[in-house]
Formats: structure tokens, C-alpha cells, sequence
């Protein structure tokens, strides 16, 4: 299986009859029909109260393309090749961002400013200056943005959180959370910093990151020491061919992390050290762990951060002096993670309700990632400096 194919296969897709519905459509606008987007078109054309009127890609015909693959009716969408010729032609309500990191501020920007609601793919943006611009931007327009971590829709996910919320663990003082694979770099968009930007930081560690800050209510970060790696991604050894290149020429293409690791100071006094993998020598670079001061959780790492937890969380506290550790069952979960991401951002809409994923905790997170980058290329600690908005 291709290596996209088993990132998505792990999202169960849940096809339900299309109910009648009598209320005004909302106009969906999809911006870069790649490979992601088939996970976002996927669930609209299944919602009754939406209708995708517009696609934009830079590529010429591969929104047609798009649809032709996926089967979808396209007698009612309008192509485009420039996502800001779309926005001044379609009346639109709200728009999927399914394009690759160096252009989600720009067509983030963009949506806002033409008055329509957004869902961010992941990682928020490449820089900590964009989020900022992409938040002003949200701010002016009073639009929705919510960002496409579709892990939070994860009950498993929302455990954690809730165990920390619990006091089961006490003050938190010490995180440790990260993942990754021994072999896993993806190729096409991804490994170009003109088009991804970053690597293995933003494209996966945005998830554990998000995983624990979450869990603990986003503080902000203050100080961070990263490193940054790409020793497998420049090898051709560890590189794969595709469609249009050879594993030489990805090799030689790869301007990006394959692994990235940080020591970061929170407020709070909480530290988090982090570490994340596209490729290294080793199966993992260790669960991910949460120690409070009346217990600790364990969570196991995972190969891929898009979905569920990697395992069986085990929840380490003291009964009565007795040193106890308890296993936490799996939470079964057999509705798609995509679904309840893009379902929840049309709800939102439809409620005026706050942003599922609000800019305002994953501003933090692109803080982190930004700072790890900074410091990385400084070789020493940075503060972290977060812009008024
Ligand atoms: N949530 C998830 O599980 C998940 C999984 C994979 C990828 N992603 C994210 O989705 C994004 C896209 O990933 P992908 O694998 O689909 O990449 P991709 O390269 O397959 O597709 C991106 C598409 O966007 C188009 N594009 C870029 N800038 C554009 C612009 N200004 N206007 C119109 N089209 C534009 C490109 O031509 C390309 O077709 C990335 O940010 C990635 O991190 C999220």
C-alpha cells in the first residue's frame, strides 16, 4: 500500500443516506485539489446541507482530474487555476484549504478577507509570522478558521485530556511526547521547502504536539532548544522513486527536516521535550509521557500521529502508598475522524459556535514548531516571541 493510502485507510469512513433538507445550502469551496482534498470532498458530497460550487488548483486540469477520479458530479462546479480568481467570482460561505504549508497563509488570508469561513489543513502555517497574519486576518473579518487536526475528534484523544482535567495526575511538571518512523518519508509536496516548508516538525509533529498542549490547556511557550535533521532524506539510500523522479532525484530534492527534536520551557514551569521522526535508525523514539506530581500517564508512541493513540495508555499513581499502574482500555471508535472534522466545522457555521480547533491554541503549537526551526538554525536556545494580534 502506498503510503498515503495507509494514513487514510486509517480513517473509517461512515457513509451515511443523505437526509432531506430544506434549509440554504452552504457553498464549499475547495482550494488544491491534491491528495488530501479527497478526504475533505469525500465528506461533503455525503452532508445534505452543503453543495461544493468551486475548486481551485494551480495545476491546469487537475481539478477536473479531481473529480473524474473520485467520482465526483462536477455538472455543478466551477474550476479555477487561481484561488483568488475563485474568491472574487463565487459567492462562497466557506472554503477547504487543502493545499500544501507554503500557501495556507496566503490562501487563508485571502478566504478571510473575502468573507468566507475556512478550514485550515494542518500544520497551522510554515512560520510563526504567518499564523499571526493569518489570525489578523480572521480578526478583521470575524469569519470562522479552525485548523484540521483531526486527531482531537479521537476519543482516545480526548481522554488524555480529560485524565489530565481530572487532577488524576496532579500539577504537571514534565512532558515528554513526540513519535515518529523508522522509515516513513513521504515524497511528492512534502519534501521541498518551497512547498512544504518544513518537514517531519510540521507534518507530524504538529500532532503530538497538539496531543499533549491540548491536554493541558495550551500554555504558552517561552524558551525552546531544537535540532533539526535531514541525514535520511539527502540519502538516496533511504529515498523512494515516484511517478516523476528517482530515488536520486528526491535525494537531491529533500530541502527539508526528516527529524527534528526540542527541549522547550511552557509557562507554568512545564517542560516538554520533544522529539519527532520521518526516518532514523530506531522503531521509535519513545511513548509519550505526562508526569504530575500525584501520577503519571503513558501513552504509546505511534507511527503516524493522524489518527488515534498508538496503544493502551497505562495511568501510573500511588493508592494508599501501593505503587499501582492501570491499563486504560481502548476507546472503540468506528465513526471517521474526517468526518467529525469537517462536520464540525459546517456546525460551527450553522451555530455561530467557536472554532473546533481555534487558531488561538494552535498559534502556540506553530510557535513551537517556529522556534524549533529558529533555533535549530542558530544552534542555541531562542525565546519565543509571540506577536500582539
Ligand atoms: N489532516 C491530515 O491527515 C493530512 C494528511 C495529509 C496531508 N495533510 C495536509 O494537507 C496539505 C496538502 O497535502 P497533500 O498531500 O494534499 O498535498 P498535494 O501536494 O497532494 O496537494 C496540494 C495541492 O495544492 C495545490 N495548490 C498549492 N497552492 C495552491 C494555491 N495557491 N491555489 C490553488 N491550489 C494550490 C497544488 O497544486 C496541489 O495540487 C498539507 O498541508 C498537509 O500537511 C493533512
Amino acid at each position: 500500500m502506498a503510503n498515503g493510502d495507509q494514513v487514510l485507510s486509517q480513517f473509517t469512513q461512515v457513509i451515511e443516506e443523505k437526509k432531506a433538507y430544506s434549509g440554504k445550502k452552504l457553498k464549499i469551496g475547495i482550494i488544491g485539489t491534491g491528495w488530501i482534498a479527497e478526504a475533505h470532498v469525500d465528506q461533503y458530497v455525503k452532508f445534505p446541507d452543503v453543495q461544493i460550487v468551486a475548486m481551485a488548483d494551480l495545476i491546469p486540469g487537475k481539478c477536473q482530474a479531481f473529480c473524474e477520479r473520485r467520482k465526483v458530479d462536477y455538472s455543478g462546479i466551477h474550476f479555477y487555476t487561481s484561488h483568488k480568481e475563485m474568491l472574487e467570482k463565487e459567492e462562497l460561505d466557506a472554503v477547504s484549504i487543502c493545499t500544501y504549508n507554503a500557501t495556507h497563509a496566503e490562501c487563508a488570508i485571502d478566504a478571510l478577507k473575502a468573507g468566507v469561513h475556512v478550514l485550515l489543513e494542518k500544520p497551522f502555517t510554515v512560520t510563526l509570522d504567518e499564523a499571526v497574519a493569518v489570525m489578523k486576518a480572521e480578526k478583521e473579518s470575524g469569519k470562522l478558521l479552525t485548523i484540521g487536526f483531526q486527531p482531537r475528534m479521537d476519543p482516545n484523544m480526548q481522554q488524555i485530556k480529560k485524565i489530565v482535567e481530572s487532577g488524576e495526575l496532579g500539577e504537571i511538571y514534565y512532558i515528554q511526547t513526540g513519535g515518529g518512523r523508522r522509515r516513513g518519508i513521504p515524497n511528492s509536496t512534502f519534501i521541498e521547502k518551497d512547498t512544504a516548508g518544513i518537514g517531519a516538525l510540521g507534518d507530524i509533529g504538529c500532532y503530538s504536539l497538539d496531543m499533549v498542549l491540548n491536554a493541558i490547556g495550551y500554555p504558552k511557550p517561552i524558551t525552546v532548544s531544537g535540532y533539526t535533521a535531514d541525514f535520511f532524506g539527502k540519502n538516496p539510500l533511504y529515498m523512494y522513486p515516484d511517478a516523476n523522479h528517482t530515488a536520486e532525484e528526491n535525494a537531491a530534492r529533500f530541502s527539508v527536516d526528516d527529524f527534528a527534536a526540542a527541549f522547550i520551557r511552557l509557562e507554568g514551569g512545564i517542560v516538554l521535550d520533544f522529539r519527532i521522526s520521518w526516518a532514523m535508525h530506531l522503531d521509535t523514539p519513545g511513548d509519550t509521557i505526562i508526569l504530575g506530581k500525584k501520577g503519571a500517564l503513558r501513552i504509546p508512541s505511534t507511527e503516524c500521529w493522524n489518527g488515534t493513540v498508538g496503544g493502551e495508555m497505562t495511568l501510573y499513581t500511588d493508592i494508599a502508598g501501593l505503587r499501582t499502574q492501570t491499563k486504560l482500555p481502548i476507546i472503540p471508535n468506528n465513526k471517521s475522524l474526517f468526518e467529525m472534522k469537517v462536520r464540525s466545522f459546517l456546525d460551527a457555521i450553522h451555530d455561530g459556535a467557536p472554532a473546533p480547533v481555534p487558531s488561538s491554541q494552535i498559534l502556540y503549537n506553530q510557535a513551537i514548531i517556529d522556534g524549533i526551526s529558529k533555533s535549530a538554525a542558530l544552534g542555541r536556545e531562542v525565546e519565543i516571541q509571540i506577536p500582539e494580534i
